[in-house]
């Protein structure tokens, strides 16, 4: 049997509702790819009782972290457009003037398949450089076919390069390209595309930008649709610029996650509980479009929706590489505590993946896990780039 026996003073085992789940003293036997047994050192099994052990001391385990929304892979920057917004421009003018996400897309297509791998291998490494062990990478940047397809398979050879799990999700619907009216291009291109990104196996869940600069509810639906027939799971960015409705279809399709959410109401928070919908929270976008709406955070507690951080890694509205400074925003700037942060970027990331294997720290569970050097959980939210990352283990390997 490969096993053997991890200990430290703390596990934030991330199993409870509320808190961290800390196990003191704590032990977690890992075999293979899995952990098969996690609880105080002096409870330990016998029948574990000779396997070699490892000790981390004083430092705190918790599951590897969890980006459950980016963009990693995309061509250029848009430096300048940061440039514009400092000069006065707002992001949504921007984007209605054919920069923003149009300007990526002609960077992106551009691009050849090696050079945007190249491009987003420093930014994937810069997460797993942060205790990360699951990234979500979106398409979207191409709006035709061909891009779309290059897109995904550049995230999938992302996770073949690296000890991480990727999975992506298509986005043709997050702009309309130029010289097309959205209609025309949600039936004869992003539909067609999905099909296509699905028979060729790239698709692990389905989004869109519900939005005045993206699609209406009812040009989403045409997509959900779509992904419903297929037999994917759908997420949605809603409600991120104003309140448009997407919130409440994401619910309707019992999406796995509605995602940024500013302007999501009380009733859209009632929804998302009954829907089991995640609430992605994407302080990373907030900050940098300088939006003043909050989420409805209170409401998304006393509904008990489930809320997720993540980076929301892209080159425009949240060039932001690091999860841990996205958790260190969602209590700064939306009032979290770093106890939801942290479920945010392992527990609930996970359910916003659909994914049920990882997130926590229990017996079956993949040993993903993220060993740090502080010594209380809490330290993780509050530095401002800092990085204690002491070692990560990754479907069990140290
Ligand atoms: O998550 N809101 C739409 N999509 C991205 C922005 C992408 C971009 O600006 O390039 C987001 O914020
Ligand atoms: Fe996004």
């Amino acid at each position: 049997m490969n096993a053997y026996v991890i200990t430290a003073d703390r596990i934030a085992t991330m199993t409870k509702a509320e808190g961290y789940g800390l196990i003191m003293g704590g032990a977690i036997v890992v075999d293979g790819a899995q952990m098969a047994w996690v609880g105080p050192l002096e409870a330990l099994p016998a029948s574990y009782a000779a396997l070699p052990r490892r000790d981390f001391g004083p430092r705190t385990i918790t599951p590897a972290l969890i980006d459950c929304h980016t963009h990693l892979v995309y061509g250029g920057n848009r430096a300048g457009e940061f440039e514009m917004r400092l000069t006065g421009a707002t992001y949504e003018e921007i984007a209605r003037a054919g920069g923003g996400i149009i300007s990526t897309v002609t960077a992106t297509r551009t691009a050849s398949e090696a050079a945007l791998l190249a491009a987003a291998l420093p930014r994937l490494d810069a997460l797993i450089a942060q205790g990360v062990g699951v990234v979500e990478v979106k398409s979207g940047y191409g709006l035709d076919l061909d891009t779309e397809l290059k897109m995904l398979r550049t995230a999938r050879a992302l996770g073949a390069a690296r000890a991480v799990r990727v999975l992506t999700t298509f986005l043709g619907a997050h702009a309309v390209p130029d010289c097309m009216a959205a209609d025309s291009y949600i039936d004869t291109i992003c539909i067609p595309a999905l099909r296509a990104a699905h028979a060729q196996g790239l698709v692990d869940a389905v989004d869109g930008f519900c939005e005045g600069i993206g699609f209406t509810p009812a040009q989403i639906a045409r997509v959900f649709d779509v992904a419903r027939a297929l037999g994917l799971p759908v997420k949605l960015h809603a409600e991120q610029l104003s309140a448009f409705g997407g919130t409440a279809l994401a619910a309707q399709y019992r999406a796995l996650s509605a995602d940024h959410v500013e302007y999501a109401s009380a009733d859209d928070a009632a929804a998302l509980a009954a829907a089991g919908t995640v609430a992605v929270l994407l302080p990373g976008a907030f900050y940098t479009i300088r939006e003043t709406q909050i989420p409805p955070i209170a409401a998304f507690r006393a509904h008990g929706v489930p809320m997720a951080v993540a980076t929301d890694w892209n080159p425009g509205s949240s060039p932001l590489g690091s999860i841990l400074l996205a958790m260190n925003m969602a209590c700064t700037l939306f009032r979290l505590t770093p106890a939801e942060a942290l479920a945010g970027t392992t527990r609930h990331a996970a359910r916003a993946l659909g994914l049920t294997d990882c997130g926590q720290i229990a017996a079956n569970m993949r040993a993903d896990l993220a060993i740090w050097d502080v010594t209380s959980p809490a330290e993780l939210a509050y530095g401002i780039a800092v990085t204690p990352l002491h070692a990560r283990i990754f479907g069990g390997v140290l």
